[in-house]
C-alpha cells in the first residue's frame, strides 16, 4: 500500500489563522513550507485512493498530492472513497468541498453518520449534489479497499464533538483504522485521536510496521498553560492522550521496538513542534518522529 500524509496538525493548523503565539508566529516567519495542514491521510492499494478524514484544507491537500490528480478522463479521479475516524470538524468540514459529483464511498461509524445528519448536517446539505454514498462501519469488521487491502476499525473512545453533545454517548465516536496489505504483509495503524492506550489499541499496534498516532499535546495542562486560561480543558478531557510525562504515549513505544511511530494531529501549542527543544529531543531519543505533510510511506 502507498500512504501520503496530507496534513499533520490538529484543528486550526500551524499556524492557526487567529493565533499569535510564539509557535504560530515562528511558522509564519518561516513561510508556507513550514506550515502544517489539518490532519488527514491518503491510502491506496491496487484499486485507487482513499482519504482518511477530510479536513478544511482538503482542496489544497489534494492539489499538493500528485497521485490524486484526475485524468485521463475529464472527471476521472483516482479517489474511490473516504474513511472517517470521528465526526470532529477538523476531520469532516472538507466533505462539502468534495461535492463536485464524483462517486465516493464514505465510511464512518453509525454515531458519526448520525452526527453528520443531525449536529453538522452535511449529509442533508449534500443530498441534492449526488456522488457521496454513506456506509456504516463497525469495530473489528474489515472494510475492503482493494482485493489485497483492508481497513479494520478499532473503537478508541467516547469523545464527541462539541456540536454533538446532545447525541448519545458510545464507544464508537472515535475510531482508529488498521490497514493490512495482504500482498506485501504491510500494516499501518492510523489513530489521530487516542484518548488512552487501551488493550485493544495495544493489540492493533503489535505487529504493525508503522503507527501514525495522536500527538495533539505534549502534556495534559498544555492548553491552560499556553493560553493562560486556567479553566481550559485538559488534553485527556479533550480525548487526547499526551505524548510526554509518566503516563504519556511515548512511554509505551519501547514495548513495540519493531514498530515505527509517527505523531500527527499536532496542536500549535505542542512544544514538540520546536525542532531545537528538549521535547523534540526526547521524542527522537524514543525512536519516534513527527508526521510531515506530503510524507510518502510504502508498505
Ligand atoms: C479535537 O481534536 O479535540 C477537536 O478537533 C477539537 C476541535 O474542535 O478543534
Ligand atoms: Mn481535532
Ligand atoms: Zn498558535
Amino acid at each position: 500500500m502507498r500512504v501520503r500524509v496530507l496534513g499533520s496538525a490538529a484543528g486550526g493548523g500551524v499556524p492557526q489563522w487567529n493565533c499569535a503565539c510564539a509557535q504560530c508566529t515562528r511558522a509564519r516567519r518561516q513561510g508556507a513550507g513550514a506550515w502544517r495542514g489539518q490532519d488527514a491521510l491518503a491510502v491506496a492499494g491496487s484499486e485507487g485512493w482513499f482519504l482518511v478524514n477530510v479536513s478544511p484544507d482538503v482542496r489544497a491537500q489534494v492539489l499538493a498530492t500528485p497521485e490524486l490528480a484526475p485524468g485521463p478522463g475529464r472527471r476521472q479521479t483516482p479517489l474511490r472513497g473516504v474513511l472517517l475516524t470521528d465526526a470532529e470538524l477538523d476531520h469532516t468540514l472538507g466533505i462539502a468541498a468534495l461535492r463536485e459529483g464524483s462517486a465516493l464511498d464514505v465510511h464512518a461509524s453509525p454515531v458519526v453518520l448520525r452526527a453528520l445528519t443531525e449536529g453538522f448536517p452535511v449529509r442533508t446539505l449534500l443530498a441534492g449534489y449526488g456522488g457521496l454514498r454513506w456506509h456504516a462501519v463497525l469495530p473489528g469488521q474489515p472494510i475492503r479497499l482493494a482485493a489485497e487491502l483492508t481497513a479494520t476499525p478499532i473503537a478508541l473512545g467516547h469523545k464527541r464533538p462539541r456540536y454533538a453533545a446532545a447525541l448519545p454517548a458510545g464507544p464508537e465516536w472515535v475510531l482508529a483504522y488498521r490497514f493490512h496489505d495482504t500482498s506485501t504483509g504491510g500494516v499501518l495503524v492510523y489513530a489521530p485521536g487516542l484518548a488512552e492506550w487501551s488493550p485493544a489499541f495495544d493489540a492493533a499496534v503489535a505487529g504493525a510496521d508503522w503507527v501514525i498516532l495522536d500527538g495533539t499535546f505534549w502534556r495534559d495542562e498544555e492548553l491552560a498553560h499556553s493560553t493562560g486560561e486556567r479553566t481550559a480543558a485538559t488534553a485527556r478531557q479533550m480525548g487526547h492522550l499526551p505524548i510526554g510525562g509518566e503516563h504519556g504515549s511515548l512511554r509505551r513505544l519501547a514495548h513495540h521496538p519493531s514498530v515505527r511511530f509517527c505523531y500527527t494531529h499536532l496542536n500549535n501549542t505542542n512544544p514538540v513542534l520546536d525542532a531545537a527543544g528538549p521535547e523534540r529531543a526526547q521524542l527522537t531519543e524514543a525512536g519516534a518522529q513527527l508526521a510531515e505533510d506530503g510524507q510518502l510511506l510504502t508498505l
